[in-house]
C-alpha cells in the first residue's frame, strides 16, 4: 500500500480523544483504585504522578515518533527504522502482546456487561455483602453467561474496528469520551457529597508516608504502564494515523493528563463512597465488582432510585472506558495483519476478533470449570496477565527507550518532536537523557522486582 493512502485521523481533538480512549480503560476504574487502596492512598498517588511525568510521557513521545515516522503499523515500523536489525522483534513482541491481553481484558469487559443487565434488571436491591461475593463468584465460574458477554464485546470491538480508523475509532471514541466524562463526573459528586465521605477524601489526598517501600513505589510504575497503553506498540500504531502537523508531545501531555485525572476522580467516586459505609480501601481486585454494588445499596438504601441510577451509571461507564481500550488493543493486531500479510482490513479483523474469542474463552473457563488446569502454577487468565503486563510490557518500555534514546538517528527524533523544527523544545536534551539513563534503569527495577528476583 502507498504510505499516502493510508488511513489518518481526520481532526487533532480526535487524535487526542482515541489516545486518552486507549489510555483510558479497566486500568483506570478498576485497577487504579485497587492499587491505591492497597498501597495506603494519597502517597501512591503522589509516587505514581512522579512516575507519569518521568517515565510515561517520555516514553509516549518514542511511540509517537516511531509510529508517526514509519506510518506503518508498529511490527513494520521499527523494520523501517533500524532494517535488517533485531529491533524488529520489538514490534513483534507488541503484536503479540495485543493479541494476549485482548483476551483476557475482553473477559474482564464482559463482566461488565452482566453487571450493566443487574443493574438495569435492579437485582442488586436487597442483596446482603454475602450475596455479592457469590453472585459474583457464581457468575464469574459459570461457563456460559461470562464467555457469552465476553463474545457480545468482541463483536462490539470488532464492528467498530471494520468501520475503519476515522469512522470507526475516531468517531466511536468522539461519542464515547464526552459521555464517559460526564457519568464520571455525575458520580464524583454524588459520592462525595454522602454522609462520612470525609475520610474517603483524606485517604486521597494525605500522604502517609510512612507507609511507603519498595513495592509501592514499583507498583505506582507498572501502574503507569499499563494504565498509559505503553510498551506494546499501541500508541505507536495510532500515531502512525497522526497527520504531519500533529504536535507529539502536546498530545502525550493532553493523554497523560486525561488518563490521570480519570484515574483519581475514579478514586473519588470509590473511597468516598466506599468509607461512607465503613467499607475498607484495601478489598483488592473486588473493589469494583463485589464491595460497589454493595456500597451502592447501603448508602443509597434509603433512597432506592439513587442506589438503582448510581449503579447503572458506574457500570455503563466502565464499559464503554473499556470498549475504547479493546479497540485499540484490536487495530494493533488489525493493522499488523492487514499491512504485512495483504488481508483486507475486514479480513484480518475477524481473525483477530476469532482468535481473541477462541483464547477468551479459555482464559474465562480456567477462572471456573477449567481451574486445575495450570502452567507455571497459573490458570490461563492469570498467565496472560502475568506474561503480558509483568513482563512484555515492561519490556517493550525499556526496548523502546533504548532504540530512541540510543540507535534511532537523532536528527529523526529531533524533526518528528520539533515537527520539522517548526516548535520550540526546550526540554529536548532532558527527554534524551530519560530515554538513555533514567528509564531504562528504572524499568530494569520494575522488572526484577515483578519477577520476584529481588525478593
Ligand atoms: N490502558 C488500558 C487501561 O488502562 O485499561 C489498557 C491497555 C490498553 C493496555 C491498550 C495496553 C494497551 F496497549
Amino acid at each position: 500500500m502507498n504510505k499516502n493512502d493510508r488511513a489518518n485521523f481526520g481532526s487533532k481533538l480526535g487524535v487526542i480523544l482515541a489516545s486518552a480512549g486507549s489510555a483510558v480503560g479497566l486500568g483506570n476504574i478498576w485497577r487504579f483504585p485497587y492499587e491505591t487502596g492497597n498501597h495506603g492512598g494519597a502517597a501512591f498517588i503522589i509516587i505514581y504522578l512522579g512516575c507519569i511525568l518521568l517515565l510515561g510521557l517520555p516514553i509516549m513521545i518514542s511511540e509517537f515518533l516511531i509510529g508517526r515516522h514509519s506510518r506503518a503499523n508498529t511490527a513494520a515500523a521499527y523494520q523501517i527504522l533500524a532494517p535488517k536489525t533485531h529491533w524488529r522483534w520489538v514490534g513483534r513482541m507488541g503484536v503479540l502482546a495485543g493479541l494476549l491481553i485482548l483476551s483476557y481484558y475482553s473477559v474482564v469487559a464482559g463482566w461488565t456487561l452482566e453487571y450493566i443487565t443487574e443493574a438495569l434488571t435492579n437485582s442488586f436491591s436487597g442483596k446482603s455483602s454475602a450475596d455479592f461475593i457469590a453472585s459474583f463468584q457464581g457468575f464469574s465460574s459459570n461457563p456460559w453467561k461470562p464467555v457469552l458477554w465476553l463474545i457480545v464485546f468482541l463483536l462490539a470491538t470488532h464492528f467498530i474496528i471494520v468501520k475503519g480508523v476515522e469512522k470507526g475509532i475516531e468517531k466511536s471514541s468522539k461519542i464515547m469520551m464526552p459521555m464517559l466524562f460526564i457519568i464520571i463526573l455525575v458520580l464524583v459528586v454524588c459520592s462525595v457529597t454522602l454522609p462520612g465521605a470525609q475520610s474517603g477524601i483524606e485517604f486521597l489526598l494525605k500522604p502517609d508516608f510512612s507507609k511507603v517501600d519498595g513495592s509501592v513505589f514499583l507498583g505506582a510504575m507498572g501502574q503507569a504502564f499499563f494504565s498509559l497503553s505503553l510498551g506494546m506498540g499501541c500508541l505507536c500504531t495510532y500515531a502512525s494515523y497522526f497527520g504531519k502537523d500533529t504536535n507529539l508531545t502536546k498530545t502525550a501531555f493532553s493523554v497523560g493528563v486525561i488518563d490521570t485525572v480519570v484515574a483519581v476522580l475514579a478514586g473519588f467516586i470509590i473511597f468516598p463512597a466506599a468509607f461512607s459505609v465503613g467499607i475498607k480501601p484495601d478489598a483488592g481486585p473486588s473493589l469494583v465488582f463485589i464491595t460497589l454494588p454493595n456500597v451502592f445499596q447501603q448508602a443509597f438504601g434509603s433512597i432506592p432510585v439513587l442506589a438503582y441510577v448510581f449503579s447503572v451509571m458506574f457500570y455503563v461507564l466502565l464499559a464503554v472506558a473499556a470498549l475504547t481500550s479493546t479497540i485499540s488493543l484490536h487495530e494493533v493486531v488489525t493493522a499488523y495483519l492487514h499491512e504485512e500479510f495483504k488481508f483486507t482490513r475486514g479480513k484480518a479483523a475477524k481473525i483477530v476478533t476469532g482468535s481473541c474469542i477462541f483464547f477468551g474463552i479459555f482464559c474465562s473457563l480456567s477462572l471456573g470449570v477449567g481451574k486445575e488446569y495450570t502452567l507455571f502454577g497459573l490458570g490461563l487468565f492469570d498467565l496472560f496477565d502475568f506474561v503480558t503486563a509483568k513482563i512484555m510490557l515492561p519490556l517493550g518500555g525499556l526496548l523502546i527507550s533504548l532504540f530512541t534514546g540510543w540507535y534511532l538517528d537523532k536528527k529523526i527524533v529531533w524533526e518528528e518532536v520539533s515537527n520539522q523544527g517548526t516548535l520550540r523544545m526546550p526540554l529536548y536534551k532532558v527527554f534524551i537523557f530519560i530515554l538513555k539513563f533514567i528509564a531504562p534503569i528504572a524499568i530494569s527495577f520494575i522488572f526484577i522486582n515483578e519477577l520476584g528476583l529481588l525478593r
